[in-house]
């Protein structure tokens, strides 16, 4: 039996007796540092919430087009703003800071503003930004529009299919032993692939479709390094369930994504998953575009074994087709890029997250928010930086992608061109991602400059 519990905030002291990190997701695997283990307590109403009304007008501070632009001024070339943190703490001093210095004087200046409508419009594009700022930065919340309570309590609707954000018993039943994991995938019929992840280390992805063709469900396990046996239980099983029809069984005209982090709670020589109100994975800067693409190579470690159901399916796991994980990474890649930009429903809004980066380098051809999911300011530079430069798979280039995989390979030698094609490719590559991350911050600077104030 599984226990999947759902544990409030203010009830999970229980977090605090087993010293569990506050993990960080999907993007916990690559070396990236601990947070250390802190008191929940009930959250505080931040200042930003405080709602204005009655106050009076005086109580606003900035009376001139000049203060206004002042205003924007001051803060809109802050190199805060494009500090990220899917991997390493926020900052939560800046939050402060921009809660009580900026959405404080905001939230003040309400009626002012809807007194002033040139006033409205050059501060627009900040009073879209600082809230998205806020959730992207926030130490108890997936960073999402709304609280995690919130998000995942609509995960589990009556508007929702049932079932939906249940991994499977089986699963978790047959936790730690990656060994016993893929036995258990491979009886039940669950495709699964244990693959390097751009993240660093080795992760067992797991897709479960439903059997109504409801919704899809991923799930992912961490090995922090490659050879490890048994899963990190220090980093939580990420999941996402697909959802492509109503509870009706009405298809969606787009797909909807439900984010979570199950943490691994020892139990009975295994684990059982419980599900905290306070994890803080960030999910959207590494998931812009909604589902990712696992990486297309033939990295050191790429496995997966037929499943029931199968042609070639293999109890004892011993025998499989020749390139057959190959394969099965082509056919979970191909699921993944079936979906299209999913629907936010209003979690995210991409707009409000800043300008899109990369145009003069020519990302923004795709990464449009329609063919692919804008990236802005809130997008992991790491994640960039492993797509454009670690990778070489953005911009899509033919054939680097197989002179990476080649060079890689010990069996291989690259032929004196090919490789020097390799390294000029890492050289530009490697500007390329310099380029990115220096427009960054210049980029959302102009963007929260964009109308003066007159
Ligand atoms: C630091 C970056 C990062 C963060 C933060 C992150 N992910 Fe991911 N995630 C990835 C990458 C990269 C992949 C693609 C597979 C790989 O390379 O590991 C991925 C893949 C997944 C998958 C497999 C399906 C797919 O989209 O390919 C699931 C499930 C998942 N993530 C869940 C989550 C959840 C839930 C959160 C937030 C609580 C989250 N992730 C946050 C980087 C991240
Ligand atoms: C020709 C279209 C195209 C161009 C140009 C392009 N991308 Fe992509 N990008 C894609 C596709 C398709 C994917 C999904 C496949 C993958 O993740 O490898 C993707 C994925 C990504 C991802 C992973 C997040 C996501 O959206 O799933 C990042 C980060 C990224 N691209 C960065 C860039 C950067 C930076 C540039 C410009 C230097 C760029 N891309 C240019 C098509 C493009």
């Amino acid at each position: 039996m599984v226990l999947i519990r759902l544990v409030r905030q203010r009830a999970s002291s229980l977090l605090l007796l087993l010293g569990t990190s506050a993990a960080f997701a999907c993007g916990s695997v690559a070396g990236n540092a601990p947070v250390a283990p802190r008191a929940v307590v009930a959250p505080v109403a931040p200042a930003a919430a405080a709602p204005s009304d009655g106050a009076p007008e005086s109580s606003c501070p900035l009376e001139t087009p000049e203060q206004w632009q002042q205003f924007l001024e001051r803060y809109a070339g802050d190199a805060r703003w494009v500090k990220t943190c899917e991997d390493k703490p926020c900052d939560a001093g800046y939050s402060r800071l921009v809660r009580q210095k900026i959405q404080g004087v905001l939230d003040r200046c309400q009626s002012y503003l809807a007194a002033h409508p040139p006033i409205a419009l050059c501060t627009s594009n900040l009073r879209d930004f600082v809230p998205s700022f806020l959730a992207q930065h926030s130490e108890d919340s997936y960073g999402f529009t709304v609280d995690n309570h919130t998000y995942l309590a609509a995960q589990e609707a009556a508007d929702r299919p049932a079932g939906m954000m249940q991994p499977p018993p089986g699963l978790i039943a047959a936790m730690p032993l990656r060994v016993n994991l893929e036995i258990a995938a491979r009886k039940n019929g669950w495709k699964y692939i244990t693959h390097d992840t751009a993240l660093g280390g080795v992760r067992t992805f797991v897709f479960i479709p439903d059997p109504e063709g409801r919704f899809d469900q991923w799930m992912l396990l961490n090995f922090v390094k490659k050879d490890q046996p048994a899963i990190d239980p220090a980093t939580p099983m990420s999941f996402i369930a697909v959802q492509k029809k109503d509870a009706a069984g009405h298809d969606l005209p787009q797909v909807r994504l439900h984010f979570r982090d199950y943490d691994l709670v020892p139990s009975d020589g295994g684990f059982q998953l419980q599900l905290f109100e306070d994890r803080n994975g960030k999910c959207y800067s590494c998931h812009p575009s909604g589902v990712r693409q696992l990486i297309d190579r033939r990295t050191q470690v790429l496995e997966a074994q037929p499943v029931k159901g199968e042609r070639g399916y293999d109890p004892s796991g011993k025998t499989a087709p020749p390139d057959f994980a190959y394969g099965r990474l082509q056919e979970l890649n191909a699921r993944l890029g079936s979906y299209g930009l999913p629907d936010w429903e209003g979690r995210i809004v991409p707009a409000h997250h800043g300008p899109a980066i990369g145009s003069a380098l020519g990302c923004t051809a795709c990464h449009d928010g329609s063919l692919r999911g804008v990236l802005t300011v809130s997008s992991s530079p790491r994640q960039v930086q492993h797509r454009v430069h670690d990778e070489l798979v953005m911009p899509p280039t033919p054939g680097l992608v197989s002179l990476l995989e080649r060079s890689e390979n010990r069996r291989v030698k690259l032929s004196p061109s090919e490789r020097s094609r390799l390294e000029a490719a890492l050289q530009t590559h490697e500007e390329l991602n310099r380029d990115y991350d220096e427009s960054r911050l210049p980029e959302l600077r102009r963007w929260l400059l964009e109308q003066p104030c007159r």
